[in-house]
């Protein structure tokens, strides 16, 4: 594959180290977060040309640079030495360069790390790390529900039931009535339909699911375009115009975190749809924050192709790195977001089927290549994946400890045995909540790296695979 050039970090392209961006820049910061001996008193931030503004503008965030993790999950206590090593050296070269361009009289741009002290979400801070947690619970995940009216509508229609707003309904309470849900979900993605609805007996959705221990997100995007200027076939996405005013609403209504779900190919993608992605992620993840939001990334890198897994793993890392570097510009709070992102596997259509330590080695190895360990959960989407394949590979990335708390955010391999027991029926209820409870259970163990076959008694239906060409949400 030929060099890509201009607009990104150097570093994603032949597993090159990031030079000459704010990357670099962002990296240092990381580098201080991890390094709490760096801490000293309070200097503000206006001289931001060399390290030692840098340090008072870290500072502001006292809490997150104290000696002890705010996030206590084991995960984050677990930080890779290799990582931390990477960050220190770019945050040397950071720190060079800062001297360099004071020589030179240039204005640095380590002045864009003052805006990543949280000011914009100052208000919400505590309130943002608080759900962060209770979302990253050892053996919690994500119930991803959020499907649009019309992709929900699909499902309904393979199981033969019409799609009204009823029947969205009915199959909603189904998955939020679950009882002891929360012990395995602590959160649930709704679409806006389901965070303003009323269920059949006139209680509110939200309540529903906080009743059951549940967190109610919300999706924010409001979906794909084609990407002008971008490659055939390309799309970009949309929302950010009104977030602020409807991610206020969106927390008023009950929502403690949200989604926006963007799309990268592997093949022929133009550095055009990767810097656009990373631009509507990173912005949208600042505004998300304002508001009293957690945000979830998710730049999806689509399975459709032929590509090799290998492949695959070059357009992850490419991705992530140029959405890091957009969220270091924007200011977003690391400590206060959870990604998405798909598993690293060979492209749909290759002939090739990876197993599952396969996938794991590839997708552990993309994600410590570009993840700061300060960002506390990756919460993987299942891609049409069978349920019990994507609880396979959970299961395996968790077998050794990892700087972050390694979780589902699954729709299609949570509800597919639960829709296909449910049936539309009334009387199936009870029925398809305890498959739901199953299959939450068994994505809990695999969070813990637990999960184990043989002894699962698993359904048919667990077995099938969900991958559709092309899906939308
Ligand atoms: P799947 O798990 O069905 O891929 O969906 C998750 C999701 O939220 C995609 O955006």
């Amino acid at each position: 594959m030929p060099p890509r050039s201009v607009g990104r970090p150097a570093g994603v392209q032949g597993h090159k180290v990031f030079i000459g961006t704010k990357l670099e820049e962002f990296c240092f910061a990381m580098a201080m977060l991890s390094q709490p001996a760096f801490v000293t008193p309070l200097v503000p931030c206006q001289n931001a040309r060399n390290p030692a503004a840098l340090r008072g503008a870290v500072q502001q965030f006292p809490k997150l640079l104290s000696a002890e993790p705010l996030i206590a999950t084991p995960q984050t206590s677990a930080l890779g030495s290799v990582a931390v090593v990477a960050v220190v050296a770019l945050g040397v070269a950071a720190a060079r360069r800062g001297g360099a361009s004071k020589r030179a009289g240039r204005k640095s741009r380590v002045a864009t790390c003052a805006s990543a002290c949280g000011k914009h979400c100052a208000e919400y801070k505590e309130e943002l790390l608080s759900t962060v947690k209770a979302l990253t619970n050892p053996g919690r995940g994500i119930l991803a529900m959020d499907e649009s009216n019309g992709t929900c509508g699909l499902r309904l229609e393979s199981i033969g039931v019409e799609n009204t707003e009823q029947n969205r309904r009915r199959w909603r309470e189904t998955l939020l009535g679950t009882k002891g849900l929360g012990d395995y979900c602590g959160g649930a993605i709704l679409f806006t339909e389901t965070l303003y609805q009323d269920t059949t007996d006139g209680k509110k959705m939200t309540d529903l699911a906080k009743q059951n221990g549940v967190i109610p997100g919300i999706k924010v995007d409001t979906g794909l375009l084609p990407l002008v200027g971008g490659n055939e076939g390309e799309n970009w996405c949309r929302g950010l115009d009104d977030l602020k005013e409807r991610t206020t609403e969106f927390y008023k209504a009950g929502a403690r975190f949200a989604k926006w779900r963007t799309t990268v190919r592997v093949r022929n993608h133009s550095d055009l749809a990767v810097s656009e992605a990373a631009h509507g992620l990173a912005r949208y993840a600042a505004i998300c924050q304002s508001s009293g939001l957690v945000p979830i990334i998710e730049p999806e890198i689509l399975l459709d192709g032929e590509h090799s897994i290998d492949e695959n793993f070059e357009t992850f890392v490419e991705t992530w790195s140029v959405v890091f570097k957009a969220c270091a510009d924007f200011g977003v709070m690391l400590e206060g977001v959870l990604l998405k992102p798909s598993m690293v596997t060979p492209g749909a259509q290759s002939g090739v089927k990876a197993d599952a330590a396969t996938i794991a080695d590839y997708t552990l190895r993309a994600l410590k290549k570009v993840v700061p360990p300060a960002v506390p959960g990756i919460m993987f989407l299942s891609g049409g994946q069978s349920e019990v394949e994507a609880t396979l590979n959970l299961n395996a990335m968790n077998q050794s400890p990892n700087p972050w708390h390694i979780s589902f955010s699954y729709a299609r391999a949570l509800q597919n045995t639960t829709l296909k027991t449910w049936a539309g029926k009334d009387e199936n209820q009870v029925a398809a909540q305890a498959k739901l409870l199953q299959r939450a259970a068994a994505n809990s163990k695999a969070q813990l790296g637990k999960y184990d076959p043989k002894t699962a008694d698993e359904d048919a239906s667990a077995l099938e695979g969900m991958y559709v060409k092309d899906y939308s949400y």
